[in-house]
């Protein structure tokens, strides 16, 4: 999709679509005064008519308006008062969803029109790419010649004033970057089980590294992680065929003396839950448990995109989580890198056996900051549902920092506390820890679980268990977190 913004005389402009917002209460909108007069009142007649309300999500379509030299006019509400954060995205949603099913090639947005509280337009143009980007989004590995992408390419954002249009701009570039990684984390995602393996996220790392100068990558072996003691990761792929992998993403955008952030991402292609064998009920959802992963290397797109002047290292443990004769058993005990012994209670409970030495070998960094990000615990999917992201940390300022930029991308995160009490439900008979703490609070025992590995550094975990995809109907990877990380390393930069 192809994003141009500029200033323009809309009742003139040729395009397949013109889109224009009835605007909330009290809200001067010049642009349809004008389009109202151009086409001879036509507008203030359907809506003292009742054909348009001005509501989110209400659109009337208009062929071939008279007066006008677009070729069609969508006029759509956006609700009497001025939009939050959330609404709008509703609203940019609901458009996106409207004008990739019309047969047009071209479209153009009066900025103007859509105004959201608190917000300047630049985000509301940032907001809007993303989501007209990420609705290009057609899920074909096997190239079937039904599925067809949307005909829409040419978006034109129309701002009214000349003033602040470069910042439009490179907020329009930034929108259409987040919703390329969003993208990418959606596809590795939605991709199964027997493609998506370890050794294919760690070819996608590579394809990825290649494209950019800035960025790098390597991959480690099962060999090379045994040299490091990493016995706990490769304790969960004892069972499988496929062999791990630990990928390493470096990129370098900052000075070479700036401490970088580290971004880690649970990678597990299929969790099967291993000898603690999951139930068969959509049991082919846990193909989605390398969503963490995913959206490190959709950060990574959206990071070489953007170019942003920082520094920082992606880190992605993947494995599959199989039962076998050569898996791990209830009661197995293992070694870390960090030289902490685990006890093992449920090998279910892998994501945290993975995170811990990844996490670890984080530390080698010496970074600024760490996030981790993991379809980690079904208590998390219980506790918040799809519409908030679980978050815990061990540093107040790093949670306020992704609080925000979750409001400012929508995307958003609720923190949970990470007690001492909480940490007591670790407690082992046979080694430092167990790998599970019972039912009580599943996601804080997990995080604390996580937390014995990260004192070195300010750190957070990112639970995305109920965020990462949906269920039902709609099943299919969100590409969350991509917009709430890439806004996060932007907001490095604004400071
Ligand atoms: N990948 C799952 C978590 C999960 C479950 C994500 C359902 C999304 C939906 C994780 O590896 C897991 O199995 N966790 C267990 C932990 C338990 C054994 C302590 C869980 O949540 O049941
Ligand atoms: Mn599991
Ligand atoms: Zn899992």
């Amino acid at each position: 999709m192809e994003f141009t913004t500029l200033t323009c005389n809309l009742l003139i402009k040729k395009t397949d679509c013109l889109i224009i917002a009835l605007g909330h209460e009290g809200n001067e909108n010049p642009s349809l005064t004008a389009i109202d007069k151009a086409t001879g009142g036509l507008v203030s007649r359907l809506q003292k008519s009742g054909d348009i309300k001005n509501t989110i999500g209400d659109s009337l379509l208009i062929n071939e308006p008279s007066g006008l030299a677009a070729q069609r006019l969508l006029i759509i509400g956006c609700g009497k008062t001025e939009a939050d954060e959330q609404s709008f995205l509703k609203l940019t949603e609901s458009l996106t969803e409207k004008l990739i099913k019309l047969p047009i090639k071209s479209a153009c947005i009066a900025l103007s029109s859509l105004t959201v509280e608190g917000r300047d337009q630049s985000w509301a143009a940032q907001q809007l790419a993303r989501k007209l980007a990420e609705g290009t989004y057609l899920f074909n590995p096997f190239n079937a010649k039904d599925k067809k992408k949307p005909s829409l390419t040419k978006i034109t954002l129309a701002a009214s004033s000349r003033k602040g249009l470069d910042r439009l701009k490179q907020s329009v570039e930034q929108g259409k970057a987040i919703a390329n990684g969003v993208n990418l984390a959606r596809e590795l995602g939605d991709l199964p089980g027997n493609i998506c393996t370890p050794s294919y996220l760690a070819n996608q790392a590579k394809k990825l590294a290649k494209k950019h100068p800035k960025l790098t990558c390597k991959v480690l072996s099962e060999k090379q992680m045994q040299a490091l003691g990493m016995g706990s990761l490769l304790s969960v792929a004892a069972g499988s065929v496929e062999p791990a992998k630990l990928v390493i993403l470096e990129y370098r955008g900052g000075k070479t003396s700036d401490k970088p952030i580290a971004l880690v991402g649970k990678g597990v292609t299929f969790d099967s839950g291993g000898i603690s064998l999951k139930p068969g009920a959509a049991m082919d959802e846990m193909k989605y448990d390398m969503c963490g992963a995913a959206s490190v290397l959709g950060t990574f797109s959206a990071l070489v995109d953007t170019a942003l002047p920082i520094n920082v290292v992606g880190i992605i443990p993947t494995v599959e989580n199989m039962p076998s004769g050569n898996a791990t058993k209830p009661g197995d005990i293992v070694k870390s890198m960090s030289g902490q012994t685990i006890e093992i209670l449920n090998t279910d409970a892998e994501g945290r056996l993975i995170l811990c030495d990844a996490l670890t070998y984080a530390g080698r960094y010496k970074p600024k900051t760490v996030i981790d990000i993991a379809t980690l615990t079904g208590a998390c999917v219980m506790a918040l549902g799809s519409h908030a992201s679980g978050m815990l940390s061990n540093n107040d300022p790093l949670a306020a920092e992704l609080e925000t930029a979750g409001k400012t991308s929508g995307d958003r995160i609720w923190r949970l506390p990470l007690w001492d009490d909480y940490d007591k439900q670790l407690k082992s008979n046979f080694a430092d820890m167990a790998n599970i703490g019972g039912r009580p609070a599943g996601t804080i025992t997990a995080a604390c679980f996580l937390g014995r590995f990260t004192k070195d550094y300010q750190w957070a975990h990112i639970d995305i268990a109920g965020t990462a995809w949906n269920s039902g109907n709609n099943k299919g990877a969100t590409g969350r977190p991509v917009p709430l990380l890439t806004e996060y390393l932007l907001a490095q930069v604004k400071q």
